[in-house]
């Protein structure tokens, strides 16, 4: 994988040189409706030319891509153009798609806007868009040219966009790295990470990643949270009160630490010291979805084989495993407990 990962203060001077290195016929920006004023300078300097879709998870289907594809085609881009996404998770896994499809490929950079997209969603190649509320249904793997991070444009992100994104460095150290875990523990509510713990949180993703950039192992290991998760937040995209991508992840961790108790490999009081913590950070947070209605989205996850639910499971803080076979009874004693002690 020949991804760079570029940490600066300087976006605008980072950016000049490696679309100067990268010698595109045109440059094209993607952002969102919220986005876009991060994106408005860059597009000047650069001499490109900006495309905004609306703002939100539900925008992430087939009709704004579609949109793009054709205003693209209108104005003649070719495929030696670059496009350079200006976002959140949002627009980046859209735009990575984009740029994956659009005359058989493109060459793109990402300039992640949120704190989930900087730790997560912009790097490592997954792109893609939703389906008729199933996430991420539809995608390919793309790897972006670079990725450039700047603390400086997570001042303007709503708090409760920033704590959604904590949830993946939450994840991030617990799957891997006890010390970041026990970092995050400490901030407060509406504190932006400070860029050490944010480098640590991309160098977990990034060095799995660059391992195994197609999924067929450790990469699994990332997944820890997101089988619940995903269904939870598919399942609440179709509700009035939709769940953030953090957030559900939060829940689906929350549930996932019950599914490793039950299959043995975390202790109970572990479980109970970690289920505490992720509580006092997300007090908000309710399993209240009834499982009959979530299981369906989880028999139809991308990363089961056949008919066998595969899980990321939690050893310790710091320990996973993955592919681990999960019985539909055994999620369902899991969310009973869960629902038991934190409805
Ligand atoms: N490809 C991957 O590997 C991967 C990994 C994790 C998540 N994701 C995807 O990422 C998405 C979630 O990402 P997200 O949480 O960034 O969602 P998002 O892009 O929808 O951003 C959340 C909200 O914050 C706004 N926003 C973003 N940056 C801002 C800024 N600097 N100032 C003000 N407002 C800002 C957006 O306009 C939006 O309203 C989901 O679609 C999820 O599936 C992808």
């Amino acid at each position: 994988m020949n991804q760079q990962l570029i940490f600066t203060d300087e976006l605008e001077s980072a950016l000049k040189a490696l679309v100067h290195g990268l010698q595109p016929s045109v440059v094209v920006f993607l952002a969102d409706e919220n986005t876009a004023i991060h994106a408005q300078p860059l597009v000047k300097a650069l001499d490109g030319s900006l495309f905004t879709v609306p703002a939100g998870e539900q925008n992430k289907g087939i009709r704004n891509a579609e949109n793009i594809w054709q205003a693209w085609l209108d104005i003649g881009l070719d495929r030696h153009a670059l496009l350079i996404n200006v976002g959140g998770g949002m627009v980046t896994d859209l735009g990575g798609f984009l740029a994956a499809t659009y005359k058989r490929g493109i060459r793109y950079i990402n300039v992640p806007t949120s704190l989930l997209a900087q730790v997560d969603a912009a790097f490592g190649g997954k792109t893609g868009i939703n389906l008729h509320h199933i996430k991420n249904a539809i995608g390919a793997f793309h790897q972006a040219e670079a990725v450039l991070f700047s603390r400086f444009l997570l001042q303007t992100l709503p708090v409760r966009e920033l704590e959604s994104g904590k949830a993946e460095m939450l994840k991030h150290g617990l799957i891997a790295d006890k010390g970041l875990w026990l970092d995050m523990l400490s901030l407060k509510p509406g504190e932006i990470p400070e860029n050490v713990l944010i480098q640590k949180a991309v160098g977990i993703k990034a060095e799995i990643t660059a391992r195994d950039p197609f999924e067929t192992g450790e990469r699994k290991l990332l997944n820890f949270g997101h089988t619940i998760g995903h269904a939870l937040e598919s399942l609440a995209m179709e509700s009035t009160t939709p769940l953030l991508h953090g957030e559900a992840i939060v829940l689906g961790m929350l549930a996932e630490i019950e599914v490793s108790v039950q299959l043995g490999v975390l202790a109970a009081e572990t479980a109970l010291a970690i289920q505490l913590d992720l509580k006092r950070l997300f007090p908000h947070l309710k399993a209240e979805f009834q499982f009959e209605n979530w299981l369906p989205f989880v028999l139809n996850d991308k990363k089961n084989q056949g008919n066998r639910v595969l899980f990321t499971l939690l050893h310790e803080v710091g320990a996973a495993s993955y592919n681990k076979a999960v019985e539909t009874y055994q999620m369902q004693e899991a969310w009973r407990k869960l629902q038991q002690e934190w409805a």
